[in-house]
């Protein structure tokens, strides 16, 4: 069957390992813990559907040796392989550490498996197309060198900043999806005047004065309202301090212009600020996308791997923007500002590290393996 194809060429031993690989983990519930893995129901499928998918990506690369995707794919399974039992929460500590056993298998194996599709690419097609940096002159390798290391500190620089103003607004340590819902839909549910009269300034008001400025910040805090109920209050309770007479330097209260600062609700940031950012963050994202991608074309790899990633942070940004206008309209949106940020930080990771490393090394590509390769 695959000698009318292609020449029989390169070892197949890292794709037979990939079928064993399959066939065992498509199997384990059967004699890992015997009946038990079957009261696991997820764990049983987990186990037959990844192992009859590594099953399949192996035969087929058996049989179709010029592909090269397979030995991805299979990369992919033995990750999802190490990582199953915590994402589906196993309860058996015997099949968690099945997994990862198996898990680990695979990964070296696939790792042998794309080292050797890759080393056997070029002589069956030529996937690495136009210039790399080994037709560059040392000038141009320098000056993009030194590009890759002063744009990656640019962006490990950006990172920090996003997680310095993102962090803790939710109230919680550490940067989460509600730190980023509230810095652009806002905390809705909450104003300064209803924080400060539930927490410091406590001890100036009685309960039934709460409930009149709740009740006032939920119909809208307009200066009908003020002047009728609360202006009374502020006058008994907060107006010796909270005036101009007091010689305090806090705000007045006394008046409507003065209490609207602190009684207003906090819907994240305004139109102004978004459009302002979006502008700068096209303009100058567009730019550096430009710039790592045009350096990252250089690089040996498959033409379709650097379409995918040199056009991902395109995607991302554009995603990204749009996002943060959806997420000023509902805080669900907050996960895909998240994702965008991911793919972006991982292909411009990528498009940095592999650049990086094929400057100092341009002789390391695969192009350069050919001839050892094919005697
Ligand atoms: C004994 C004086 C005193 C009284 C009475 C008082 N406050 Fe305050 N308030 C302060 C001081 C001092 C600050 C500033 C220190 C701080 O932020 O904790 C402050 C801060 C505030 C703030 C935050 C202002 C800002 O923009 O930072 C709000 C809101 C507030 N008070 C509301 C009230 C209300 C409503 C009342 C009446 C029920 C009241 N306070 C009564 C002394 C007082």
């Amino acid at each position: 069957m695959t000698q009318n194809s292609v020449p029989a060429k390169g070892k197949v031993t890292a794709r037979v390992a990939g079928l064993l690989i399959g066939t065992v983990m498509a199997t384990l519930p059967w004699y890992v813990g015997g009946p038990h893995a079957m009261q696991h129901l997820e764990s049983f499928w987990n186990c037959l559907i990844t192992g009859v998918a590594m099953m399949a990506v192996a035969g087929t690369a058996i049989l179709w040796r010029r592909a090269y995707w397979p030995g991805w794919v299979f990369l992919v399974l033995s990750l999802w392989t190490v990582l199953s039992p915590d994402t589906l929460s196993f309860q058996m500590p015997e099949m968690a550490i099945a997994h990862l056993i198996v898990g680990a298998f695979g990964l070296v194996t696939s790792v042998v498996w794309i080292r050797r599709a890759l080393g056997r690419l070029p002589a069956d097609r030529p996937v690495v197309k136009g210039r790399t940096f080994r037709d560059c002159s040392s000038t141009e390798r320098t000056l993009y060198g030194c590009v890759m290391v002063v744009l990656g500190f640019g962006y490990l620089m950006a990172l920090s900043y996003m997680y310095m103003t993102h962090e803790g607004l939710s109230g919680k340590p550490g940067l989460s999806v509600q730190d980023v819902a509230i810095s652009y839909y806002g905390n809705r549910s909450g104003t300064k005047l209803e924080a400060m009269l539930r927490g410091p300034m406590q001890g100036y008001r009685s309960q039934q004065d709460m409930d009149q400025f709740v009740a006032w910040l939920k119909s809208g805090a307009d200066e009908a309202g003020y002047n009728k109920t609360i202006q009374p209050i502020v006058e008994h309770d907060c107006a010796k301090c909270h005036s101009a007479k007091s010689g305090m330097n806090i705000p007045d209260f006394t008046t409507y212009s003065g209490i609207t600062k602190v009684a207003q609700v906090n819907t994240g940031m305004s139109m102004l600020t978004l459009v302002k950012l979006s502008h700068i963050h096209l303009f100058g994202i567009g730019l550096v996308a430009f710039v790592l991608g045009f350096i990252f074309t250089l690089t040996a790899l498959p033409t379709w791997f650097k379409n995918v990633v040199i056009a991902a942070p395109f995607v991302a940004i554009v995603l990204d923007i749009a996002t943060w206008y959806l997420t000023k309209w509902d805080p669900i949106f907050a996960y895909t500002v998240v994702v965008a940020g991911s793919v972006m930080g991982l292909s411009w990771g990528t498009q940095i590290f592999v650049s990086l490393f094929q400057v100092l090394f341009p002789g390391r590509d695969p192009e350069s393996e050919q001839p050892a390769a094919n005697a």
